[in-house]
């Protein structure tokens, strides 16, 4: 498919891009990426190693020996670290209060947005994450900046944490999501920024259907264009 869609979408820490960008890819059938699942990966084994996630020059010696992988399966993420299923464990407060400081290291967004790139090279897609719009998918053809209510968002991803984290706190979830989206705005490397082009949509009091209708709106266009 030479003239495929690339879907971007950016935003905050726990604001629902994944929730949107699942949603999207199962209704087209396009692929889903979740690219802040392969910062966590990242991020995951250098806890595993012992390895200062600051210290870049131990972090490179190692990005080698780390191999990642999605395996496509009901547009969950499902990511393979060195053939090890860790979708959940990436999720946990130890990755959490780590992951931007990785993502922050310039080796590591190299190699990411190296992979990611290549993932989107002749498929229709959707990406979240971070730099999307701005360095992995410059181009792309739909670009969505989301953002909600900080407090809204702690409580979203607190009660998706609860059922198997009982001992979490929602200050602890608040906390953590404003760090990151502190590291992650004011970091040297590609940082949170929108795409002068990115179409902003803030979902404190949208439900997911409202905001799946609201994507599938902007991107009508280039789907018909697909079609003929
Ligand atoms: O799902 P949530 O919003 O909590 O975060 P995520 O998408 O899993 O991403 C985890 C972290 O990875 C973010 O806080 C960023 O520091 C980093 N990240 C990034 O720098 N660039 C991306 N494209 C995606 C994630």
């Amino acid at each position: 498919m030479s003239n495929n869609i690339v879907v971007a979408i950016d935003g905050y820490s726990s604001c629902g891009k994944s929730t949107l960008a699942k949603a999207l890819a199962k209704k087209l059938h396009f692929i889903y990426v979740d690219s802040g699942a392969m910062y966590r990966a990242v991020t995951l084994y250098l806890i595993r190693k012992n390895i200062d996630v600051k210290d870049e020059e131990a972090v490179k010696a190692v990005l080698a020996d780390i191999h990642l992988n999605f395996h496509a399966r009901d547009y969950q993420t499902h990511i393979l670290l060195n053939d090890e299923e860790v979708s959940d464990e990436i999720r946990l407060m130890p990755v959490s209060e780590n992951v931007s400081a990785v993502a922050a290291l310039r080796s590591v967004r190299h190699e990411m947005v190296k992979q990611q790139q290549r993932m989107g090279r002749s498929k229709n897609i959707v990406m979240d994450g971070r730099d999307i719009g701005t360095t992995v998918f410059p181009n792309a053809q739909v670009k969505l900046f989301m953002t909600a209510d900080p407090k809204v968002r702690a409580e979203r991803r607190f009660k998706e944490l609860q059922p198997t984290h009982p001992e979490i706190t929602l200050e602890e979830v608040f906390e953590n999501i404003a760090h990151r989206d502190f590291l992650d705005t004011t970091r040297k490397e590609s940082p949170l920024v929108r795409a002068d082009d990115a179409i902003i949509l803030d979902n404190t009091n949208l439900t997911p259907e409202q905001q799946l209708d609201f994507a599938l709106t902007k991107l009508e266009p280039f789907l018909k264009a697909q079609d003929r």
